[in-house]
């Protein structure tokens, strides 16, 4: 149908006949001459025709679908445009043929309009025409390319796992799918493929990847979707930094593909507790320093009640500088406000002034020695501002670290901070005094007896990786000895006989020698998110869920006959059932589209 991609017309085609086909981006009528800019995937071209030889021309309008063939010339001089690749020439018109016309757009195909999300959701088929949801996309598919071509290289096998399973552990709540066939049995989409993946190394698989699909029924933040995509990845017989070492490489491959840039390798590696020492995050961004500052040798026996209290109950003083701010009345009080918000109980701010002097409202109660210990701590100089928090250790530091975030973090993606964090914890302990895994329930502990002695304190084989304060992945070395397997579950609280219940097939798989082994899972979403400079994750899955898990194009989720509840043996709540009537009253259809 064609000869040229509309981009790809070039300076050495002029004098040339040229068929191109794809979009009417643009038209501008110019004193008995008409404009306008056909756009395919390869780009935009400007194409000129006489209406008076074409009256066709009168009637394009936006996003028509047309053909043309005409000769390729250079633009009149002082016509030109550098910005764009075809910016020297023009087609000027022999045949213009619609292919398709267009109904009247929803919203303007380009990257300068600001469009309501729900609306771009609603028609996405047309926002992905935008230049930069197709570039998006592109990114995506050379980011799978690539990987798939690192791992192959590295002798890896990709596996495909099942989707409709049995429950796997990973912390969200489980999507589920009921059964025709054993109606009011259901299977679980895979929140990962952990399970299997960790089956095919008892199976001598050995090297594992795949690029899948995961679900997980939890609240929706801007970095996360129900669905979402990993790069899933497992071996035998090796340690954790070979791990390490194999996503290294697979990450550095992509950034050099998508960002033209080669990352410094090994990446930093911090422990998790200086993690959260030094950033008061797991997952600290380090494009920028303001780090946090331990004071509480200073405060000991203060006369600033605040302060010695919280050391006094075992708790910490610690600081960052956030350097030169504006710094009003209100801004502190704002500050305190969102300090508070995150937990604290105040927030105790200083700015240094000329003099060396600190203008504080807490200054007065700060003998000489405690002040000119802050200011060296804290390598403060003039207009300097110093924020401090005194509170339990896990308190403060997660105070600090977020206001560090607000205040410290770079508006744009450019610089690209990778950084493994290792050494986690194997527990977390609930509010209530529960405790839960930290990564999930196969990941192995550093040490048997500290896990079984004092497991709030025990560190386990785990390790996340970081991408400007994102946490793109996570992995562990694995539990591979049924015994060990056991004990988790029952610190865990998981008893032997509901352990078996759930997982007794996994566990008898254990026992047939089953070989050392570890893996990770990056997200792909997240990752091409970061490398894209996107904020939100809907950015970059071509059709993604609402903040309400509905899809507004296609209406899902939907209600369904009640003949189809019936065979799967599943019946509606009468809440369940007046909802869906209010509904069908009100639209006279299943669902009502979020917006459009
Ligand atoms: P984890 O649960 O940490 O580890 O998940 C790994 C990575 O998957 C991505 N991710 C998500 N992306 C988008 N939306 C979500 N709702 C979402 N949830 C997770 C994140 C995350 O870092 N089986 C283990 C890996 C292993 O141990 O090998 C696992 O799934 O980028
Ligand atoms: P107050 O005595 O409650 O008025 O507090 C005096 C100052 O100390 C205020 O600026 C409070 O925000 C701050 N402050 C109170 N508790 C803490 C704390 N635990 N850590 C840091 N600052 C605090």
């Amino acid at each position: 149908m064609r000869s040229h991609g509309a981009g790809s017309v070039s300076e050495a085609d002029i004098g040339s006949e040229v068929v191109i086909a794809g979009w009417v981006q643009r038209r501008r009528d110019h004193g008995g001459i008409t404009f306008f800019d056909v756009r395919d995937a390869t780009g935009l071209v400007q194409v000129v025709a006489d209406p008076a030889e074409h009256p066709i021309v009168a009637d394009l309008k936006m996003e028509y679908c047309v053909r043309v063939k005409g000769v390729v010339r250079s633009r009149p001089a002082g016509t030109e445009n550098p910005d764009l690749e075809t910016g020297k020439i023009e087609i000027g018109v022999g045949e213009l043929e619609v292919l398709a016309p267009a109904k009247t757009l929803p919203f303007m195909i380009d990257d300068r309009t600001e469009i309501d999300e729900a609306i771009r959701l609603r028609h996405r088929y047309l926002d992905l025409r935008r230049p930069r949801m197709a570039a998006n996309l592109k990114a995506r598919s050379k980011t799978t390319a690539v990987i798939r071509r690192t791992l192959d290289d590295l002798e890896f096998l990709e596996v495909e796992t099942p989707t409709l399973i049995n429950s796997t552990p990973e912390g969200a709540r489980d999507m589920l799918v009921p059964s025709r066939l054993r109606p009011g049995e259901f299977y679980a989409l895979p929140q990962s493929p952990q399970l299997f993946k960790q089956l095919l190394m008892i199976a001598g698989v050995e090297r594992y990847f795949q690029i899948a699909r995961c679900y997980r029924d939890e609240d929706f933040r801007a970095d996360r979707q129900l669905e979402f995509t990993q790069l899933d990845l497992e071996g035998s017989f090796w340690d954790r930094d070979e791990v390490l070492e194999t996503i290294e490489a697979v990450l550095a491959a992509v950034t050099k593909e998508i960002r033209g840039v080669d990352v410094p390798r090994p990446f930093l590696r911090l422990t998790w507790q200086e993690a959260m020492d030094r950033y008061g995050s797991d997952k600290p961004d380090m494009r920028f320093g303001m780090e946090i500052i331990d004071l509480s040798d200073l405060f000991r026996g203060s006369e600033f009640g605040i302060f010695r209290g919280a050391l006094e109950a075992g708790g910490t003083v610690r600081g960052i500088n956030v350097g030169r701010q504006e710094w009003s009345r209100s801004r502190a009080d704002a500050m305190t406000k969102r300090a508070k918000e995150l937990g604290a109980k105040g927030l105790v701010w200083m700015v240094v002034q000329d003099d060396g002097s600190l203008r504080s409202p807490v200054a007065k109660f700060l003998d000489d020695a405690e002040i000119e210990g802050i200011k060296s701590r804290m390598e403060a100089s003039p207009d300097d501002v110093l924020l401090i928090a005194a509170d339990r250790w896990r308190t403060t530091v997660g105070v600090l670290g977020n206001l560090r975030l607000d205040l410290g973090r770079p508006e744009n993606h450019h610089d690209l901070a990778y950084l493994w964090v290792v050494d986690f914890p194997l527990f977390e302990e609930g509010e209530d005094g529960s405790i839960t895994f930290s990564h999930h329930p196969f990941t192995a502990p550093t040490s048997i007896d500290e896990m079984a002695n004092d497991p709030a304190n025990a560190i386990s084989k785990a390790y996340d990786a970081v991408l400007n304060g994102v946490e793109l992945g996570s992995g562990s070395i694995r539990i591979h000895d049924p015994q060990v397997q056991r004990q988790v579950f029952e610190i865990l609280g998981i008893d032997g006989e509901t352990a078996e219940r759930r997982f007794g097939w996994f566990l008898e798989a254990l026992e047939y020698g089953t070989p050392p082994h570890g893996g990770f899972a990056f997200g792909v979403d997240r990752l091409v998110m970061v490398l894209q400079d996107e904020t939100s994750i809907r950015e970059v899955i071509p059709f993604p869920k609402t903040q309400t898990g509905l899809d507004p194009m296609t209406g899902a989720p939907t209600w369904v006959d009640e003949y189809q509840l019936a065979e799967l043996g599943v019946e509606l709540t009468a809440k369940s059932k007046l909802r869906r009537d209010a509904t069908d009253e009100e639209t006279g259809e299943d669902r009502p589209p979020e917006s459009g």
